[in-house]
């Protein structure tokens, strides 16, 4: 099968899922903004016969690929349901229905059930609202800086807390609760504010606004576990913290899943193996 590999070409990031010389199945990413990367790794190695294919920028991709080689298009949500279904299993889990949230540079919301899927929503608060505001606020740019980074710095004196408001009184929810994301940054006047500390902040905000929301499915649906995927999420430790605290605090599961990056590029993968399985037989 290596002559198969899957492609899922994101906003941001172009991922390719393929097998290796050891016929275990393996990724590499490229930057969504240079496709030529990703052809030269493609004629680089020339026993790949076909493609599947999917994500937002495929038709971008194929005006570079040309028709270089068998390439089969696949709708982006039934990839990322396939590649959902794969990692599940490989990472033993036992889910019947789910909320799928895909922290990509947006994000998107699914409901599975079974063995059918329905995009119930999104928020275009994702990856690529981390980086832009990163960028903006701190000069960092660069993903695993951000991610290093704010996994040390404090939210303290940035965010403001339910306690911070409630001071020397019960609260009516809990005190540690986010009031006001960047709250506290006007009621503590003229405080310096570290680029660990904003960038932990920032984070913070992206990820109790998809969590929020996808909770909110997940109690419209009536199901437990909450799925999140997303190349957001890959050795984001810090994010992956924020997200489990708030979900469990509400009363949810969530899930995360090795290779989380890489559900569509799977999908797409998997889909085209299948397809020349069913030809060859
Ligand atoms: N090496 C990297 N370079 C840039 N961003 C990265 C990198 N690794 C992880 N990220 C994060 O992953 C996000 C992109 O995630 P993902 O690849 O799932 O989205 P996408 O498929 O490109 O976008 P979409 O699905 O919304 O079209 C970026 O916005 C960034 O926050
Ligand atoms: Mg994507």
């Amino acid at each position: 099968m290596q002559n198969v590999i899957g492609i899922d070409a994101g906003g941001t990031l172009t991922k390719v899922a393929y097998i290796n010389e050891q016929h275990e199945m393996d990724f590499v990413v490229f930057p969504s903004n240079d496709f030529s990367q990703v052809k030269t790794w493609i004629e680089s190695r020339p026993h790949i016969e076909e493609i599947g294919l999917t994500g937002g920028r495929t038709k971008q991709l194929l005006d570079v690929l040309k028709t270089m080689k068998s390439i089969q298009y696949l709708v982006e949500f039934e990839a990322t349901f396939k590649g959902v279904k794969y990692l599940l299993k490989k990472n033993g889990h036992q889910v019947e229905n789910a909320i799928i949230s895909n922290i990509g540079t947006g994000t998107s919301i699914h409901y599975l059930d079974g063995e059918s899927h329905v995009r119930v929503g999104g928020t275009g608060v994702g990856g690529g609202t981390l980086t832009g505001l990163a960028t903006i606020m701190t000069g960092i740019s660069d993903f695993d800086q951000i991610t290093s980074n704010a996994a040390v710095g404090s939210r303290e004196g940035i965010d403001l807390f339910v306690k911070d408001i409630f001071k020397g009184m019960e609260p009516p929810i809990e005190g540690h609760l986010t009031a006001s994301n960047f709250g506290n940054v006007n009621i503590l006047e003229n405080a310096e504010h570290k680029t660990k500390d904003l960038l932990a902040t920032i984070q913070g905000l992206v990820g109790e606004v998809i969590t929020t929301l996808s909770i909110q499915f997940a109690e419209g649906k009536n199901c437990d576990s909450i799925i999140y995927i997303g190349s957001t999420l890959t050795n984001n430790e810090h994010l992956k913290q924020v997200i489990a605290n708030y979900t469990i605090l509400k009363k949810h599961t969530p899930i995360f899943l090795n290779d989380c990056g890489f559900t569509g590029a799977i999908g797409a993968l998997l889909y085209k193996v299948e397809l020349s399985k069913t030809v060859e037989s």
